[in-house]
């Protein structure tokens, strides 16, 4: 799954089949838990996990020489004229996170297998969306937020339940004199771009299953989707324009669904063989703006996830790394500089499986269960989790799942008595929180 796309349509089909059902494990919670020196109460629906909480005071995009500082100041250097937000606080309301902008009240992503709650009414920010009208109310026309954000998700080399994404927006004047200052805008960009070597496939700006908003004007969303597409081609070329390769970088639009955004993109780049999704973007739907008190004005946002941008960039082969506070990986990068990463070894990795039944009567442990669990007992010693056999028994009705758990570590050799007490662990969590019978 790939992590900008949790809130896009082919998210929701995917996650259409899956239930609102989560094996939550309310006995493993205290009643109170301190987060950034605050204390908040804990309900039925708890479900952030120790590993987790440890990353928030964290804030690795804004330290010195960190590669994630380096590429949000380099983006900020590329709209020096916006206003530039990196501390907002990660803790939201449900409301702020998904009703402010629309989303539907059965959508995957509020379920609690997807996002992490604190309590019913207060979750960890799923993207960086949930400030936009924070900001908006502010009367900011033109502004970038970054922020870490927080999804339950498969664990794997560019996954991690933690990562960093960069809002930006711009509004104009829904009039005369705004459209001209789009146009005028267009012009400039369509001249710049003129000179890139990068390939990028384009689609329409708008289409009939893509369609303008009612309340705007189709000349007008015409030109502020088109200002959005060359804004951001602009800033395509910026970041990867100089990459040294010999072939140029191709980029390809595509038509996307966000609930607050219409009509909505999305941006994939080419990049060892495959197509990876980077950002997704659209032109703001008017209730945003309306709940933000922003009267006659129309604009476009944009999120995009920083760690993909910065594993091509850099080279770093494993979303794990940006957490590193190994000297090797740290020394290596000097801030404002794109500079390619040196593996400095790549550790032997080992891989253990673990079969149960799972409890009767319940539905069978849910994925992201199953790797928060992991993580929690492995951390950052675990590679890859991926579930290879699942079925039912044909006369008891029970379920069986087999995951296999890939332990390595990126600083060092694990030795085999180590792997065995993570997996004993894991095996002892496993039938202690959710009452499967371990095969
Ligand atoms: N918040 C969206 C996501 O995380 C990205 C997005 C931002 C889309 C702004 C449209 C406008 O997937």
């Amino acid at each position: 799954m790939l992590q900008l796309r949790i809130f896009s349509a082919v998210q929701n089909c995917r996650c259409s089949y899956r239930s609102f059902h989560s094996s939550s494990v309310t006995s493993k919670y205290a009643d109170t838990l301190e987060i950034l020196g605050d204390k908040y109460h804990t309900d039925e629906i708890t479900n952030v996990t120790p590993s987790i909480l440890s990353k928030i005071p964290l804030q690795v995009h804004k330290q010195t020489g960190h590669p994630l500082n380096t590429l949000r100041s380099i983006i900020e250097s590329h709209y020096p004229d916006f206003s530039h937000f990196s501390s907002f606080n990660p803790l939201v309301t449900p409301f702020k996170n998904f009703d402010e902008l629309a989303f539907p009240k059965d959508h995957p992503g509020r379920s609690v297998t997807d996002s992490y709650y604190i309590h019913k009414n207060l979750m960890l920010r799923t993207h960086t969306s949930a400030h936009e009208v924070e900001v908006f109310s502010k009367g900011e026309d033109k502004w970038l937020l970054t922020a870490d954000v927080y999804r339950r998700d498969e664990i794997d080399g560019s996954h991690y339940p933690v990562f960093h994404q960069m809002e930006g927006a711009r509004l104009y004047s829904a009039d005369a004199s705004g459209m001209k200052q789009v146009e005028e805008d267009n012009e400039r960009l369509s001249r710049h771009l003129k000179m890139s070597n990068i390939i990028i496939e384009d689609i329409p700006h708008i289409s009939p299953t893509n369609p303008v908003q009612r309340t705007h004007d189709p000349v007008h969303s015409e030109l502020v989707a088109k200002n959005l597409k060359l804004s951001l081609n602009s800033l395509l070329l910026r970041l990867f324009g100089s990459t040294a390769s010999e072939e140029p970088l191709r980029v390809r639009w595509i038509e996307a669904y966000f609930p607050f955004t219409s009509p909505s993109f999305e941006v994939e780049v080419f990049f060892r063989g495959k197509w990876l999704e980077i950002l997704g973007c659209g032109v703001v739907i008017q209730s945003t703006l309306d709940i933000s008190n922003v009267e006659g004005k129309i604009g476009w946002a944009f999120g995009l996830g920083l760690e993909r941008i910065a594993m091509i960039l850099y080279s770093i082969p494993d979303i794990r790394l940006f957490w590193s506070t190994d000297e090797r990986f740290l020394s290596q990068f000097k801030d404002g500089e794109i500079t390619t990463f040196k593996p400095y070894s790549k550790f032997p990795s080992c891989f253990k499986d673990v079969s149960f039944w799972n409890a009767q009567g319940s539905a069978p442990l849910h994925d992201n269960d199953f790797c928060d669990l992991v993580r929690d007992v492995a951390g950052d010693l675990v590679e890859d989790v991926k579930m290879i056999d699942s079925f039912v028994h044909p006369k008891t009705n029970r379920s069986s799942s087999c995951y296999r758990i890939n332990y390595r570590s990126m600083d060092r050799s694990l030795s085999n008595e180590e792997v065995n007490e993570l997996q004993k662990s894991v095996v002892t969590r496993l039938t202690d929180l959710f009452r499967v019978e371990i095969r």
